[in-house]
């Protein structure tokens, strides 16, 4: 059966691509095949797989609308058994989805619910919001990781994703399960150790074991669009994240096979890649568009005549209303003495 899990925070900037990127390229090494689909139309998971984002012409959005099939928008990448479904800016537009419309929210879990089936897991990344987008991947997932970093505000957030989590149990009937992640953490800084000894106190055995390092690595590889156990298979960010792996595939599939198996399987996996000569270990570093970038102009901007003309009936009606709008006032004043 295959395992749907969101990685979702409605924070930014926690490590959910990445966090995406690197459990679905470990999950992959040990022996299974993943779909990435990402509802974040900032499209950071192609990116962070070295694909040009330019030559994308359909993903998630006309996935969800049910207007492509999951075989015509997933891409295969260059890491093998990974296959991804990319964001386009378009995705933005569902958030503005008419309130006529049935069910948005299970949109996407009806276009997994059966053309998923050739995956053994799906990973959603989620955008930094709770909207509509998020909405439909918790409602499709079985399962949710939630990448946290330990900074201050990090346990309101928690107890927020904790009550969606708690809402779609109830409104969609389904036992949605979830593990947090400690990401980003530096055990030598205090505030780090106290915001994750106050989280492993309180959401007990719902944190996995394993935190994420801050690791340079870690941030070189999605500039170089690639897993960081291809990048730098022995760096701590890689290590972190192959036990992080063992860890989710465990609570995926209880019952089978222990952390360390797992583990085990995935590093035999990283190796067998790492020998393999089609197995690229560097994708094409990120660059900007070859054009000159946007500068104040020296020269007044003279706005188009059609520019002008609809300014001036803008302009005209505001007139209109404002004088409407005063007359009014005073004729009731006067009916008022
Ligand atoms: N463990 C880490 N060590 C160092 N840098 C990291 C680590 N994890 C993530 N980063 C870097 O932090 C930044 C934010 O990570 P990422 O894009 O994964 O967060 P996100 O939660 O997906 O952000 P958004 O909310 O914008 O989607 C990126 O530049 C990424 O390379
Ligand atoms: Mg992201």
């Amino acid at each position: 059966m295959t395992a749907i899990i969101a990685v979702m925070n409605h924070k930014g900037g926690v490590g959910k691509t990445t966090t995406s990127l690197n459990i679905a390229s470990g999950i992959a090494a040990g022996g299974n095949t993943v779909l990435i689909v990402d509802m974040d139309p900032q499209s950071n998971a192609a990116t962070g797989l070295g694909i040009d984002i330019k030559a994308i012409e359909k993903g998630s959005y006309e996935l969800v609308l049910g207007e492509d099939t999951l075989e015509s928008v997933a891409l295969e990448t260059d890491i093998p058994n990974v296959s991804l479904v990319p964001a386009t800016f378009q995705l933005a537009a569902l958030s503005t989805i008419s309130s006529d419309d049935e069910d948005p929210e299970y949109w996407l879990h009806e276009s997994l619910k059966d053309q998923g089936k050739d995956y053994d897991f799906i990973l959603i990344d989620c955008p930094p919001s709770f909207g509509i987008l998020s909405l439909n991947a918790l409602v499709a997932a079985q399962k949710v990781i939630v990448p946290v970093q330990s900074e201050s505000f990090a346990i309101a957030g928690l107890q927020q994703m904790e009550q969606s989590i708690a809402d779609i149990r109830i409104e969609a009937a389904h036992d949605l399960d979830y593990r947090i992640l400690m990401t980003l953490s530096d055990q030598s800084q205090k505030l780090h150790q106290l915001v994750d000894h106050e989280i492993r106190a309180h959401f007990k055995h719902q944190v996995l074991q394993t935190p994420i390092p801050v690791e340079p690595k870690i941030a070189e590889s999605a500039f170089l669009g690639r897993p960081v156990i291809l990048h730098s298979p022995n760096s701590r960010g890689a290590q972190a994240y192959i036990q992080a792996c063992g860890e989710v595939l465990e609570w995926a599939h209880p019952d089978q096979r222990s952390v360390s198996d797992h583990m085990h399987a995935i590093q035999q996996g990283v190796q067998n890649w790492l020998s393999d000569k089609n197995v690229k270990r560097s994708g094409h570093p990120v660059h900007l568009k070859n054009k000159d970038p946007l500068t104040a102009p020296t020269q007044p901007i003279q706005p188009q005549n059609e520019e002008i003309n609809s300014f001036k009936v803008s302009l005209r009606n505001g007139v209109i209303l404002a004088l409407a709008l005063t007359a009014g006032m005073a004729l009731a004043f006067l009916g008022m003495e």
